[in-house]
């Protein structure tokens, strides 16, 4: 994928004008998740944002192995290709347990914060889903009350099994499952961008 000199990105011509639907993974790590969801959904174009290298080339080999052509890889940090896709495009965003940095000066550096959730606010559609999982309590707590101020988003949690129990069309990341051995729980968040 190359950013076009004059954005927006056009979606429909990355995916070769078959995907009606575009979703977008930003973090994906090994790619587990992209895959799975690109292969349930094989009528939704996926864009999977990944900067670390290792993880884009596990990626590459899911891809491969699960013959999926619906998915395109960003190998950057998200920012620069976040601001050159089009508004309103994206009905499901995931952003799966993003670095948590524990560290108070370092928390600047955490992917969920302010400017990030406008710049997702500006790329979902009415309706559209958030998906964010941490099993850091701090930062969930943090990503909770940035996504409750936003006035883009509403949180869709009815009751405590809708945050503490992950639904059936969000298979385990790799990360997830390191954090259940060493016996962290994790939170799964989902919120709705408001019409
Ligand atoms: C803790 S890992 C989680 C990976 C995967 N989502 C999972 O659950 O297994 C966080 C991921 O976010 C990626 N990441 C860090 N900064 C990023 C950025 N600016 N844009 C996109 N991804 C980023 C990291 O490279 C890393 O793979």
């Amino acid at each position: 994928m190359q950013l076009p000199a004059t954005p927006p990105l056009d979606l429909t011509a990355l995916f070769g004008g078959t995907r009606q639907r575009h979703w977008l993974e930003i973090g994906f790590g090994g790619g587990e998740h992209l895959v799975w969801q690109a292969s349930h959904h094989p009528d939704v174009g996926l864009i999977g944002i990944e900067p670390f290298v290792n993880g884009v080339v596990s990626a590459l080999g899911h891809i491969k192995t699960a013959g999926v052509a619906n998915v395109r890889l960003w190998p950057e940090p998200a920012a620069a290709l976040l601001d050159a896709l089009p508004a309103g495009a994206f009905a499901r965003v995931f952003v799966l347990f993003p670095d948590p940095w524990p560290k108070l000066r370092h928390h600047k550096r955490r992917f969920i914060q302010a400017a990030n959730l406008d710049r997702l606010a500006r790329l979902m559609a009415a309706g559209a889903e958030l998906r964010v999982a941490t099993d850091d309590p701090d930062y969930g707590h943090a990503i909770l009350a940035g996504l409750l101020d936003h006035p883009g988003f509403a949180w869709l949690a009815r009751r405590p099994a809708d945050w503490r129990e992950r639904p059936a069309d969000w298979p385990p990341t790799r990360y997830e499952a390191k954090a259940r051995a060493a016996g962290r729980n994790p939170m799964f968040l989902r919120f709705e961008r408001r019409g």
